[in-house]
């Protein structure tokens, strides 16, 4: 089977393109747009027909796994047209894509799809985005589903793990108290998720394409934690760290998109399906951080 990463110099397409790459039988390609990650090729989904675009038609994908999106949820807020740009359009370039290939499409979502009065939820609950962000993801989503029969849409949240720039929440705390870094933080007290590690996310999507699923599958981890517990917990394993945090609910925040406060995701279907699957927790991946910084 051969998988295009697009985004796979990402958190989330990074860790996608080294498991595959990892399995038998499995044949590779990713992309990056700004950031020459390690085994990536240029790719634009706004331009598709870019002379200097990775040679998708020699590659000829089975399965096109799409992880570009405008992530920066505050700025989705504010600047509404680039955010359709790089969550809508670019969803709508890349089922182009998958029509000229005849290839399966892989789409990751969010559980900002959700209004967060009840969460965490299931696959079949009733979806009402508070944000601009969630509003194009689940448009992005339908579209998916919608033209390209036999895809998958995962929905994943607050994902942390491996990846080469150590951009995602987890990771930064953890290597600002590696670094003995001060910070000062503001946490909300009332978003509640369910962590994940980018790593589990591939093993799940790895299974999904393998086995030819479609339809949405939630993936997520088995911590259900608000914003302070979740860095109560990294910085309990750095006693000497020098970040402190006053702990705010989200409306004293201000943020300037609204957040699904009960969010997070339940994985009752995708166990049902894969019952030896083993999802990791936020603890296992903080022994692994501080075992490979030696300390
Ligand atoms: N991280 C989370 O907690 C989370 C939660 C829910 C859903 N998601 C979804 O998961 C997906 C992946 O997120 P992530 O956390 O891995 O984000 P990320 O690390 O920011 O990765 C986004 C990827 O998209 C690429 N990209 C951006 N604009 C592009 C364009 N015009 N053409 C081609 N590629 C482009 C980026 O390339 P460069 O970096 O090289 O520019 C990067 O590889 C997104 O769709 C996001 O909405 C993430």
């Amino acid at each position: 089977m051969k998988i295009l990463v697009i985004g796979g110099s990402g958190l989330v397409g990074s860790n996608c393109l080294s498991h595959f790459a990892s399995q038998p039988g499995m044949e590779v390609m990713g992309t990056y747009f700004s950031y020459p990650a390690s085994n990536t090729e240029y790719f634009d989904t706004l331009n598709i027909d870019n002379p200097e675009n990775a040679d998708i038609e020699s590659f000829d994908p089975d399965v096109i796994m799409h992880c570009g999106a405008l992530t920066h949820v505050d700025k989705c807020e504010t600047e509404v047209e680039e955010s359709y740009d790089k969550t809508v359009r670019s969803t709508l370039n890349v089922i182009e894509l998958c029509k000229a290939y005849d290839a399966r499409m892989l789409y990751v979502s969010t559980d900002y799809v959700f209004d967060g009065k009840d969460g965490p939820y299931d696959e079949n609950a009733e979806v009402n985005p508070l944000s601009v962000y969630g509003k194009h993801k689940l448009e992005a989503e339908q579209l998916v589903l919608n033209k390209v029969p036999g895809s998958v849409v995962i929905r994943i949240t607050n994902v942390y793990g491996d990846e080469e720039r150590n951009k995602n929440f987890v990771t930064r705390i953890a290597e600002a108290c590696v670094k003995g870094e001060t910070l000062e933080l503001k946490l909300p007290v009332d978003q509640y998720a369910t962590p994940v590690n980018a790593a589990d996310v591939a093993k799940a999507l790895f299974l999904l394409a393998r086995d030819g699923k479609s339809g949405i599958y939630n993936i997520a981890g088995v911590d259900f934690l608000n914003r302070v517990e979740l860095v109560e917990k990294i910085l309990s394993f750095f006693p000497n760290n020098k970040i402190t945090f006053q702990s705010v609910t989200t409306a004293e925040l201000g943020q300037p998109a609204s957040r699904p406060l009960m969010g997070g995701l339940k994985t009752d279907k995708f166990m049902g399906e894969y019952p030896d699957f083993v999802f990791s927790t936020v603890n296992d991946y903080l022994r692994d951080f501080k075992e490979k910084a030696n300390i």
